[in-house]
Formats: C-alpha cells, structure tokens, sequence
C-alpha cells in the first residue's frame, strides 16, 4: 500500500515506520521543516525506544520517507492518515481542531484518485462528518471515504503497542474502505489482537471513553492510596488484591504522582466538553479531572511535613522529570508543578532524567546533571519522580554522600521494609 502520514509527531512517526516495516510503502510528511531534514539526516526529534532502529532500517530500503511537501506526498498516496495534534484550548475545554482542518483543506485540494482518508489524531465525536464535509466539493464527489483510527499506543511503548494491540477500531459505514483497512492491519490483527469494526462516531468515543475510564482508574488508586497513608495500609497490596478480580484487573493501579501527559489530562477535558455539548454531565470525569489537578499539591503538603516545613535552601534532587518512564515527553509532568513550588520556596533542585536536559526549567537555582550520581551527592531529599529502570536499583547512602537526607518514592520503587532495615529515611506513596 503507498501511505502518506500528515504530522510526524510521537503517533505519526511511530505508525509510520511500523507501517513500513511491514512491507507498505510510506511518506511522512509535517509543517516542521527542520524536523524532516533532520529525518533525512538520520537524526530522530524524539526519545521511543526501538524507534530509531526501525527509521533507519526502513529509511535505507526505501520504503519510509520524509518529506514537507504535502500536496505531493498526498497525490501519491491511497491512504492518508491525519497524525497531527488535537491539543486543548485552555480557555474553551474543547478539542483544538485547527491543525486536523489545515490537514483536510490540503487533502481536498490534492484529491487526484479515490482515498481512504484516516483519522489517527484523537478527536471529538462528529470530526469525522466535518472532514467529511469540507474534502466532498463537487470534484472530489466519490473520490474518498473519511473513517476513524483512533491510535492507543503509550509513549515509551509504541513499537510493542503498535505491533501487538489489543485491539485495532475502524470506524466507518461504507465497505470499501473497511476492506482496505483491514487488509493493512492484516499482518497484526492476525497476532491475536481484534479488528473492530463499528461506526464512525463510535471509533471517536471509544478513544475517548478509553483514556476517560483509564484516568479514572489511576486517580481512583490514588485516593485510596490517601486512605491508605492515613490507615497503615500498603497500597500495594490493595491494588493487587483488587487486580487479582479479572474484572478489575491489576493494569494502571499503580499509586503515584498523578497522571500526566500529553493526553489523559486534556482528553479528559474534551470529553467533558464534548459531553456538556450533548447536555450530558459526565459527572465522575469531572471529578477525576479535579482531584488529579489537586494531586500536587498533597506531594507538596507531604513533602512539607517530610522536611519538617524548612524548605529555604535545601538542596533537592530529583531522578526523573518526564510524565512516566521510557519518554523525553514533559507535557503535564507533575514536576512541571513541583519543582517551581520548591525552588519558590528557596530550595536548590538537581535533576538528572535518562531522556537528557530540558528547556522547562530556567532558572539558576535548577540545574541538569548528567547522571544520577552528580544528581544526588549531598541532597537533603532525593525525590523519586519517574519510574526508569535505571532508579530502580540505587545505593542510596553511597550516592548521598550524607548523614541525614530524605527520599520520597512518588512511584513506589523500593521496599519501606528494606529501607526501614538500612536505617534509611525513606516515604512513598500509600503505605
Ligand atoms: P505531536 O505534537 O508529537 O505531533 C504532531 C505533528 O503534527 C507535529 O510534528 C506538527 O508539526 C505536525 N503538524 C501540525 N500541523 C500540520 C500540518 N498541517 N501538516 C503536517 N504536519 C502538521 O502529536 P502526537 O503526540 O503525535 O499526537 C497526535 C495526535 O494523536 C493527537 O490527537 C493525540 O491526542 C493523539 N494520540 C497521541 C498519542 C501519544 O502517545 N502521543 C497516543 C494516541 C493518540
Ligand atoms: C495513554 C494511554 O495509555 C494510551 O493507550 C493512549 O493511546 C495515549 O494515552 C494517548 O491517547 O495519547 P501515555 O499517555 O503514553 O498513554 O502513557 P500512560 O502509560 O497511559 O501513562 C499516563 C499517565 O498515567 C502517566 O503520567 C503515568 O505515570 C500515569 N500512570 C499510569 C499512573 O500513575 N499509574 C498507572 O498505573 C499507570
């Protein structure tokens, strides 16, 4: 099959190369002309596992390219996939569709042969009808079908997920298409993985329905993981005790700092909207949406009382600053809200993160260091923010090089029994 993927971001670069790697002859195309030089140059503008391997592999046998010229890319191509963002508009709580509506007036002015228009970018229920409307000017009359992908890789996971998905959604009503994708998505759905077909406006609420109910299950463990603080409990234990019931199942009942990201926090807010839209109150999202938003400032309260409400000057180090593990992505990382607070209240923060340095910190009391052991000598509080693998294992008294210093496990890593028994000052989160 010859694809055109429109915004080669984390979905689109990712579905693009595993596109190819399956045989498909594959353009990625993106606004950013600096971003596809770079791919050109063999130099990748983002931190995915197996990722960079794969380009290349694919780049050298001439099956994956990149390109900004889009009209051509599209007029080459059967299937085009819309990958761009859809980010939230802070003012409305609604779904911002500029960038998806740039992509369809290209596509309705390159229409040379029928299409099957993709939609990947996660959007609200009924995008597909407006794509629809503004591609089906009379010359393009029956020269495409618009149907609904909705992508549900994890960063830090998308190759695996991509590959081995538990299930594929296509949302449309017309045959012709549903034929096309399925025979592309054959190489997968035959690993076990279901091929779903349903309608168009049902493959968009599934996306969103799916990151709605997730963020609800996440901050669902944290507030019981609250309970637990407050009762002895181990919150551990709960969650698999929980997860042992098929039903609930153990996935994503890990107690921690919140989610982030650059969806849950604001796929959660487009639902809402979405729904108030219909008049429907999705009265549980919303909650969820305020109590994930307040989470921080629980951390804030807890790390007050660890350092006994003497912040001024303390040096503060933390492992990992990315939203989870296996990403350089920042977007609505908890220490995005953490890490101003403390350096407000005089303390100086080390980090250092497996992903390298970033540019949301500027000022000169937070400083990147190249590793974890530069990052923790002579910290106060190690806080262990971000669940690499690499923090899983460490010394902490040889890294501190101290006395007395604390460390806070927002990610539940180490034993409290094991660290009790190493005379350690050790907290995390629910036990
Ligand atoms: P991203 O910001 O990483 O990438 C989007 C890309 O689109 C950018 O490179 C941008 O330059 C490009 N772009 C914007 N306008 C363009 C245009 N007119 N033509 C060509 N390129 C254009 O975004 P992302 O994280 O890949 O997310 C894309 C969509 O997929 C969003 O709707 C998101 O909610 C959804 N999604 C993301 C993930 C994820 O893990 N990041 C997973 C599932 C679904
Ligand atoms: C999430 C979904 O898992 C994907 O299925 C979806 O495709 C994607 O959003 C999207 O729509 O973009 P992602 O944001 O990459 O993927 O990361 P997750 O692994 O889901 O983690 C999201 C947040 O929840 C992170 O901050 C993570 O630390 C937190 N989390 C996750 C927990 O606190 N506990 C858990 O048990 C799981």
């Amino acid at each position: 099959m010859k694809i055109c993927i429109i915004g080669s971001g984390y979905v689109g670069l990712v579905s693009g190369s595993c596109f190819s790697e399956l045989g498909n002859n594959v353009i990625c195309v993106d606004v950013n002309k600096e971003k596809i030089n770079n791919l050109n140059k063999g130099l990748m503008p983002i931190y995915e596992p197996g990722l960079e391997e794969l380009i290349k592999r694919n780049y050298k046998q001439g099956r994956l390219k990149f390109s900004f010229d889009i009209s051509s890319s599209i007029k080459k191509s059967d299937i085009i996939f819309i990958c761009v963002g859809t980010p939230i508009n802070k003012k409305t709580n609604q779904a911002n569709l500029r960038y998806v509506n740039n992509v369809a007036n290209i596509i309705k002015n390159n229409l040379n042969k029928y299409k099957v228009i993709v939609t990947k970018s996660t959007v609200p229920v009924t995008t597909g009808d407006k794509i629809e409307k503004i591609i089906n000017i009379k010359k393009n009359k029956n020269k495409f079908d618009v149907i609904s992908n909705p992508e549900f890789l994890r960063e830090g996971e998308a190759i695996r997920d991509f590959f081995y998905p538990d299930r594929v959604v296509i949302g449309t009503n017309s045959k012709k298409p549903n034929t096309i994708m399925k025979n592309l998505y054959l190489p997968i759905i035959k690993k076990k993985s279901r091929y779903f077909h349903t309608s168009r406006k049902s493959a968009e609420l599934i996306k969103y329905a799916s990151n709605g109910f997730l963020a609800t299950k996440i901050t669902f463990i944290n507030e019981i993981a609250n309970l637990c603080e407050k009762s002895n409990i181990d919150i551990k234990e709960i969650a698999t005790g929980m997860g042992l019931d098929e039903r609930i199942g153990d996935r994503f009942l890990r107690a921690g700092p919140g989610y982030g990201g650059s969806c849950f926090p604001k796929d959660t807010k487009a639902l809402v909207t979405t729904a108030n839209k219909f008049k429907t109150n999705l009265s549980i999202v919303k909650s969820v949406i305020k109590s994930n938003e307040s989470r921080y400032k629980f951390l804030i309260a807890r790390i007050n009382k660890i350092m006994s409400n003497k912040l001024n000057n303390k040096k503060i180090c933390f492992l990992g600053v990315t939203f989870k593990a296996g990403t350089d992505d920042m977007r609505e990382s908890p220490s995005l809200k953490i890490i101003p607070y403390l350096i407000r209240k005089g303390c100086k923060v080390r980090y250092y993160d497996p992903s390298g340095p970033k540019s949301n910190f500027k000022n000169n009391n937070i400083k990147y260091c190249p590793s974890t052991k530069d990052a923790c000598v002579g910290a106060d509080l190690l806080i262990v923010h971000t669940e690499w693998n690499e923090f899983k294992q460490l010394n902490f008294k040889t890294l501190v090089k101290k006395k007395i210093f604390s460390i806070f496990d927002l990610r539940n890593l180490y034993s409290p029994l094991k660290m009790k028994k190493s005379s350690l000052n050790y907290f995390s989160i629910g036990r």
